[in-house]
């Protein structure tokens, strides 16, 4: 099969041969370059060809039989996907996946290492191979297509690219074929794609073999009988249509990919490239976290100085609305008026929280918003109780970061209208930080919620955000693919069911397992903004009456409040609860004192769905902080200190569930205790039943 080879690579095969021998030239060059990153064609690609992991334990196998491409995932010799299929179907032109041929392949090899400007950990290792494919149409139209696969130690990606073709232009996608063929019945935890109704990621999540899913969405983590883990996602989905999968056979996914208003999936134009399709493995659950396989997809940062970009803990006029204490809209109990937002700013400043959300500020409010699709939504007139520019100014002279909420429901093109318009204004004022909504299942013309025309919007507000120096917090957002690392602006999401739901809402609440499932599902795409410290658990100060136990309410005990801020990972943490309720509570001082910014994390302990114990050093100190949350069981821990400098004396400060503490009969004791610790030594946890602990360990 002729090979087009360029010629500096030409030479160098030859040079090679003649220090090596013929038989070893294409192994050592392979070696030799690919310290060196560059790409090296393959002389005689013959299919199947196989790519293995640094470690060598993860094996990907493309092949193509019969004219078409597949490809295999093993792990230990163990098959984890079986041979499953990958091409498109195209609107208006035949499907690109039959009749093809392998033309050629290409290696290389990277391992670097990275820095977040902020994370969950400081030093990111990118140490992979790779192999991309190319395939072509034995006939007709002679398409061509690439696919690129890199093998890391903790899970593989996969990506198609369609170059610039003489037969391939502008394409549009019905239909993405890829498969992900299960080798066996895994246990799944996840939640719907539910296109029909509440077009959103805010459910529970349900446990059940991959052979009784229907579509659900992703990180889909699954558990293999015996083990490994396995988590299929995306990573840099920048301008393709979210993906969700479908079951199409026994234990076999395919992606269901949300749609443009006329059904059209994708649209595209040559050279284009898809998002990578993820597969994340490990031996036991505790090694899935910290997940860094889809940052390591996607391209570095495009903000040059990310200095301004600052994580924070923040308050806000917020959970009083949900639980009816104020109103988003104009009116008696107005929540956003000039003299609360000060109050809300000058607590934070004076509880050395960095931020103030302000909800219903701006007008729209008033009437049906979500039917509308907040047609009436201004992001830059407010109502006339609220002073915007005197806020932004008392909010600057406190040091305290003023967030300003943009709900678009979904109007988008009521929102891209004026997006220059409100970040100017924002910037003017000294704003650095919104926290856009988007309540609706579609976008006013139709368009779904994470589909293409959807990525490309929340990538215009994120870039144009940067332009103007602003951070986001998207709620009902797009699920993370890893946005951060490429837009370190991108703070934080939503994207799963939060706190608010133990304000209003079905079900009675979030239950006491679901933070221990979204700390091995949802949060392995990234960040997610939870707002945990709800202190008035009961609601009785904000909702007038205390809750009985089967109206929504949160369902952990207030220590459990308190672990949340270390174990679901975020950026920004709200203290979402109204400043009232942290009245005279000694333990919101873990609130003041908790960090948001790490150096390092590390999963002590956890179960998907029982339990969760991590450890994270606080970036930039030698101090840690430690969360653990269980689910409706009580149960007692014994934690290894190991990870302290040794031969130093430090000092742990303990929130625990205190004497009775129950989360449904008694959700409110907390005990906070302190006592001198060390590297060797080891810190003993009781939790109650939906309880938690949360620890800081300071130097002396
Ligand atoms: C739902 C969001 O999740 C919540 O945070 C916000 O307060 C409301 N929508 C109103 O925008
Ligand atoms: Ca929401």
């Amino acid at each position: 099969m002729p090979l087009c080879v360029d010629v500096p690579l030409r030479r160098l095969l030859s040079v090679m041969r003649a220090i090596v021998g013929r038989g070893a030239a294409r192994t050592q060059a392979v070696a030799l370059i690919a310290s060196a990153s560059l790409p090296v064609p393959v002389v005689h690609a013959q299919s199947p060809v196989t790519l293995a992991s640094p470690d060598r334990r993860n094996v990907v196998t493309v092949a193509v039989r019969n004219g078409r491409l597949t490809y295999a995932l093993a792990r230990d010799g163990r098959a984890i996907i079986l041979p499953s299929r990958l091409g498109f179907a195209l609107r208006g032109a035949a499907p690109l996946d039959s009749g093809l041929r392998l033309v050629d392949t290409q290696r290389s090899t990277v391992d670097t290492t990275w820095t977040q400007p902020w994370g969950e950990v400081k030093r990111v290792r990118d140490r992979h191979h790779e192999l991309r494919v190319r395939v072509a149409e034995t006939s007709g139209l002679q398409r061509e297509l690439q696919v690129t696969f890199r093998a890391f130690n903790d899970g593989i990606g996969f990506r198609y690219e369609f170059p610039e073709q003489p037969n391939l232009g502008a394409f549009e996608i019905d239909d993405e074929l890829t498969e992900f063929a299960m080798a066996d019945n895994a246990k799944a935890w996840w939640i719907p794609a539910n296109r029909k109704a509440m077009d959103r990621y805010e459910f529970l999540y349900a446990s059940s073999p991959v052979s009784m899913l229907d579509t659900v969405r992703t990180p889909l983590t699954m558990e293999m009988q015996g083990g490994p883990l396995v988590v299929l996602h995306e990573a840099d989905l920048s301008d393709y249509a979210a993906m969700d999968l479908a079951r199409v056979g026994e234990r076999t996914f395919r992606p269901a990919l949300a749609p443009w208003a006329d059904g059209v999936k994708v649209r595209g134009r040559t050279p284009f490239a898809t998002p990578w399709r993820t597969v994340q493995l490990a031996d036991k659950a505790t090694d899935l976290v910290p997940s860094v396989l889809g940052l390591n997809l996607n391209p570095p940062s495009r903000i040059a100085d990310p200095s301004w970009i600052t994580p924070m803990t923040y308050n806000g006029i917020w959970w009083g609305m949900h639980a009816g204490m104020y109103s988003w809209h104009s009116g008696p109990k107005h929540g956003a008026t000039t003299a609360n937002a000060t109050r809300y700013i000058d607590f934070a400043a004076a509880n050395r929280l960095g931020g103030t959300l302000v909800e219903g500020w701006n007008v729209g409010w008033d009437g049906d918003w979500i039917g509308t699709h907040g047609r009436d939504f201004s992001f830059t007139r407010a109502y006339p109780d609220y002073d915007l520019r005197a806020v932004a100014a008392h909010a600057r002279s406190r040091g305290v970061s003023l967030i300003v909420h943009n709900e678009t429901a979904m109007g988008i093109a009521n929102y891209e209208r004026q997006l220059d318009s409100a970040f100017a204004l924002y910037r003017s004022l000294g704003v650095s930080a919104i926290k856009t909504g988007y309540v609706n299942d579609k976008t006013a013309e139709g368009h779904a919620h994470t589909g293409q025309f959807m990525v490309r919007h929340h990538r215009r507000v994120i870039e144009t955000a940067a332009r103007y120096g602003i951070t986001v917090n998207a709620h009902e957002p797009i699920m993370d693919t890893g946005e951060r690392r490429t837009w370190p602006n991108m703070l934080s999401r939503e994207g799963a069911r939060g706190q608010e739901y133990n304000a209003g809402g079905p079900d009675g609440g979030n239950p006491p397992e679901h933070e221990t499932i979204l700390f091995f599902t949802r949060l392995l795409a990234g960040p997610m903004d939870y707002t945990p410290g709800v202190f008035d658990i009961l609601l009785a100060g904000s909702s007038g009456a205390a809750r009985t136990p089967d109206q929504p309410r949160a369902r952990t005990t207030l220590a459990k409040q308190l672990a949340n801020y270390v174990v679901l990972y975020s950026p920004v943490q709200m203290a979402a609860d109204v400043i009232e309720s942290y009245a005279n509570q000694p333990a919101f001082q873990f609130v003041r004192d908790v960090a948001v910014d790490w150096d390092t994390t590390r999963v002590l302990d956890g179960a998907i769905g029982d339990y969760v114990v991590v450890a994270r050093k606080q970036r930039g100190a030698d101090r840690w902080f430690i969360g653990a949350i269980t689910d409706e069981q009580a149960r007692r821990f014994e934690i290894p200190l190991d990870f302290l400098r040794p031969g130093k004396r430090y000092v742990a400060e303990i929130y625990a569930d205190g004497a009775g503490a129950h989360w449904l009969t008694n959700p409110l004791p907390v005990s906070i205790t302190r006592r001198a610790v060390g590297a060797g030594e080891r810190l003993r946890l009781s939790l109650a039943a939906g309880g938690g602990a949360a620890i800081r360990i300071r130097e002396r």
